[in-house]
């Protein structure tokens, strides 16, 4: 049993923790509207570090503005690949250990699993704030809500998953949690290149969750309720001419849009390239700046766990 909570993928959330982290971002969420985090949540005692060795601009701004909100502190460091010790050879290991003063750690690291490592040393709480193709779960959990929240239920939806399904963490994190609540079906729409992994698909098969791979989202876009749409991961393609292959094959317009049903909502993780146009923004079924918004509240409920607050 570690001695610290750390948040490093989503296999390991249980569903009533799930409902009890929602409560408690609703309430973030009133909180915020009144202007009384600060006083209702009093972190002025606590300090969080970020550690963000690859570029953000949604993510590492909304853990900040959500401890900030609630009265605590915020040590950051940006591209810790040049800007760290990291740029003189210190190992991960290293820097969490020399980083223990902290109250907790959120961090992003270019390669799939450095943030576990920086966990199971357990000497500071470590949120993963995305480890390269690997997971991203405080976007999942806030993607979550976010379908919670347009549809008014999580269970017996149809999702469609599309874009890079590959190295999309964003994507692997959401499916643990989609697998959670049997949904009708989920479909995964991409380009055998950018498929999602093979044990992701086992895990799928092994909860008994119905999924279908495709290659058009015209094939179903009447039945879905959640589209999610994703961004060609193009940091991750060793040779340029293999991304622009694959690049935005289906992009998201009005066209695709009139095949939706009234009650289906877009969603993306953001940022966007081109995969969605932004013709599409004015339609209230975008819901991907709701999406980003929801984030906020979801980083307020999701320190507060870390630090102890609530179970
Ligand atoms: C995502 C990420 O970093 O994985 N962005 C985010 O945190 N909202 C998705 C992406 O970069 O495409």
């Amino acid at each position: 049993m570690p001695k610290f909570r750390h948040i490093v993928r989503t296999q390991d959330f249980k569903l009533d923790w799930l409902d009890r982290l929602f409560v408690q971002a609703a309430e973030a969420e009133a909180a915020i509207k009144d202007r009384r985090a600060r006083a209702t949540y009093r972190l002025d005692e606590w300090q969080m570090f970020e550690l963000f060795y690859q570029p953000s601009t949604r993510t590492r701004t909304s853990f900040a503005a959500a401890m900030m909100r609630m009265g605590g502190q915020v040590i950051w460091t940006e591209n810790a690949r040049e800007f760290s010790s990291a740029a003189k050879g210190e190992t991960p290991k290293d820097s969490i250990r020399s980083l223990d003063y902290a109250d907790l750690i959120v961090v992003r690291h270019h390669e799939e699993g450095t943030v576990a490592l920086m966990a199971d040393q357990d000497v500071v709480p470590i949120v993963n704030a995305g480890d390269g193709p690997g997971q991203h779960p405080s976007q999942a959990l806030l993607d979550l809500w976010t379908i919670k929240k347009e549809r008014g239920c999580l269970e017996d939806l149809t999702i469609a998953l599309m874009g890079d399904l590959k190295y999309g963490r964003t994507i692997h994190s959401l499916v643990y949690l989609l697998a959670k609540y049997e949904p009708k079906k989920l479909y995964f729409i991409s380009s055998p290149d950018l498929a999602l992994p093979d044990d992701i698909i086992a895990y799928l098969s092994r909860h008994g969750v119905s999924y279908e791979l495709i290659d058009d989202v015209r094939l179903v876009a009447g039945e879905i309720d959640i589209l999610y749409q994703t961004r060609v991961q193009k940091e991750y393609f060793k040779i340029a001419a293999d991304y622009f292959r694959v690049a935005s094959r289906q992009i998201i317009d009005n066209s695709i849009m009139r095949l939706l049903s009234d009650r289906a909502r877009v969603m993306h993780p953001l940022p966007r390239v081109d995969e969605i146009d932004q013709e599409v923004d004015s339609d209230p079924r975008a819901a991907y700046f709701r999406q980003t918004r929801n984030g906020l509240f979801i980083r307020m409920a999701l320190i507060r766990y870390v630090l102890g607050f609530w179970d």
